[in-house]
């Protein structure tokens, strides 16, 4: 018989209240926030939903890889609204920008600890050139050209793991900025900054999140290599209006598209650093 477990005290009248108009649901287990949420889209949802779920059996990360995380480890939630922006490039960058600024806002951190991966992984420095992930973000859509909906699947990790040798991206929670999160009080923080966000970006696209992007921008300066479709090596350089990856190369410089690429720093480039910061995008 399955050990019963206390259910998360999900702050739901709480968020409810911050978000109006947002159909609320938590979930002991489910098999992916997104897997869900991406399912009742095409089954017509139309209203903005959050499923929040305590453990994911099937969680899913970027490019069809897998995201394990134990219970209590993790905040793991999906947010699906239909979005219409001018243009969806960027998304994942704006994503990235207001989940790391709600959990650490600028103001307090000069130099901020909580960095963006592009094109939207979250890391915690431990120095120059020594980061562990913290979090990523999972973007889905459905629908037609003129109806879509967006699923946008955040895991973040909240507590310290003993055992996470497996992970080639090193492993941080947030707990380590702040002692006193949960995964109830970060959805509190996190969840009304997402929906802010896509509420801008819809209205304002990529714009309004630069400043933010540059002042957490892990890669910038660093010699990355880029696989994929075509492999660049380069020195990163910020991104670009429509959200791609400035990469500065022998031949010149080349605007590097999300979902065309991994993005992995070159051995010279992180020659002596943390042993965990083998990242993985
Ligand atoms: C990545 O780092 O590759 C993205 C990880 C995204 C994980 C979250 S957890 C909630 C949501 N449901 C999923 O199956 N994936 C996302």
């Amino acid at each position: 018989m399955p050990t019963p477990h206390a259910p998360e005290p999900w702050p739901l009248p709480e968020l409810q209240r911050l978000l109006p108009g947002v159909h609320l649901q938590a979930r002991d287990e489910v098999d992916s926030t997104n897997t869900r949420l991406i399912d009742a889209a095409r089954g017509g949802l139309a209203q903005p939903t959050l499923l929040v779920a305590a453990l994911q059996t099937q969680g899913r990360g970027r490019s069809g890889r897998s995201w394990h995380s134990e219970r209590g480890q993790s905040l793991m939630f999906s947010f699906a609204r239909r979005l219409a922006p001018a243009d969806w490039s960027g998304l994942s960058l704006a994503v990235g920008v207001a989940l790391a600024e709600a959990v650490e806002p600028l103001a307090a951190a000069a130099a901020p600890r909580l960095q963006l991966k592009w094109p939207n992984d979250l890391w915690l420095a431990d120095g120059p050139a020594a980061w562990r992930k913290a979090g990523g973000i999972l973007i889905e859509t459905t629908g037609s050209a003129d109806v879509r909906t967006c699923v946008v699947g955040v895991g973040l990790n909240v507590r310290p793991r003993a055992d996470h040798t497996d992970l080639s991206s090193g492993y941080a929670c947030l707990q380590e900025l702040d002692a006193a999160l949960d995964a109830p009080s970060l959805l509190l923080r996190v969840a009304p900054a997402l929906a802010a966000a896509l509420q801008r970006f819809e209205r304002d696209g990529l714009a309004p999140f630069a400043a933010g992007w540059a002042a957490r921008d892990l890669l910038h300066g660093r010699r990355v290599v880029t696989s994929g479709v075509q492999a660049h090596e380069g020195v990163a350089d910020g991104v670009d209006a429509q959200g791609a990856m400035r990469l500065q190369t022998a031949r010149g410089l080349v605007a590097v598209h999300s979902g065309e690429v991994s993005v992995r720093p070159s051995v010279a480039a992180v020659r002596g650093a943390h042993a965990a910061s083998g990242a993985e995008a």
